[in-house]
């Protein structure tokens, strides 16, 4: 069972992982994490370079195929060296981020009408033509985007020059927004509302769900 933890900055995707782990350990299950962009690996290079706006400043400047390219090459490379064996063997993977992230960011900076065409070349590009796995099941993490703003600034102490060339564009986080509800319809994705009556979920009201949505099978 391969499956992703998908959502925006902010939304508690590691949060959730991280307790997602402890549970699995504690019922001693065995499985794998894994984490994407692979920011420690030289192959994400690319990736990074894109974050820092060397490309341009604005996540728009940036072509959408060229930098659904960079992310894509480092989830391949992360794949072969890191855990293509233990999935071909049946161990079960939990991924931070996964291919599933350019089916919002890159998405989100796009016309409308050029949607379909892209999430068919995505999914034929990354699974089809490169090779990696396909999830069975993803978790998106829905979170608004005022909400995880101020979460996110309180994990950077106040200081919004931390912020990526993606967190710091609130008009392009909604429009992320809207191509992850998009995306999660046609690829039918398990949506996680992490607010309720306008309130932010615990950390642990949230888990249970993920976790009532993990051990489905
Ligand atoms: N339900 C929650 N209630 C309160 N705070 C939360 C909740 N979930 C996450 N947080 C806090 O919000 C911040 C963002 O969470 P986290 O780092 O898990 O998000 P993320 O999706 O992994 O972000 P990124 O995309 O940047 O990796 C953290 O400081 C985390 O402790
Ligand atoms: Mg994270």
């Amino acid at each position: 069972m391969f499956t992703v933890i998908e959502g925006l900055d902010g939304s508690g995707k590691s949060t959730q992982v991280q307790l997602l782990e402890t549970e699995l350990s504690e019922q001693g299950k065995t499985f794998l994490h894994i984490k994407l962009p692979d920011y420690e690996s030289p192959s994400s290079a690319l990736v990074n370079m894109y974050l820092a706006g060397e490309f341009g400043t604005n996540a728009s400047d940036v072509n959408v195929y060229a930098a659904s390219a960079f992310y894509a090459v480092d989830r391949f490379a992360n794949y072969l060296t890191k855990w293509k064996q233990a999935y071909e063997s049946g161990t079960d993977i939990i991924a931070d981020r996964y291919t599933t992230s350019n089916a919002i960011y890159q998405l989100a900076k796009l016309p409308r009408e050029q949607w379909d065409a892209y999430l068919s070349w995505l999914s034929d590009f990354e699974y089809g033509k490169m090779g990696i796995p396909q999830p069975d099941k993803v978790i998106y993490l829905d979170m608004p985007i005022d909400i995880s703003q101020k979460l996110m600034s309180k994990r950077y102490a106040g200081d919004e020059s931390k912020k990526d060339v993606h967190e710091k564009n609130i008009l392009f986080l909604e429009q992320c927004r809207e191509a992850a509800m998009y995306t999660a319809s046609k690829w039918n994705w398990h949506i996680v509302s992490c607010v309720r009556q306008g309130a932010l979920r615990s950390r642990e009201e949230i888990h249970e769900e993920i976790m009532r949505i993990y051990q489905a099978r």
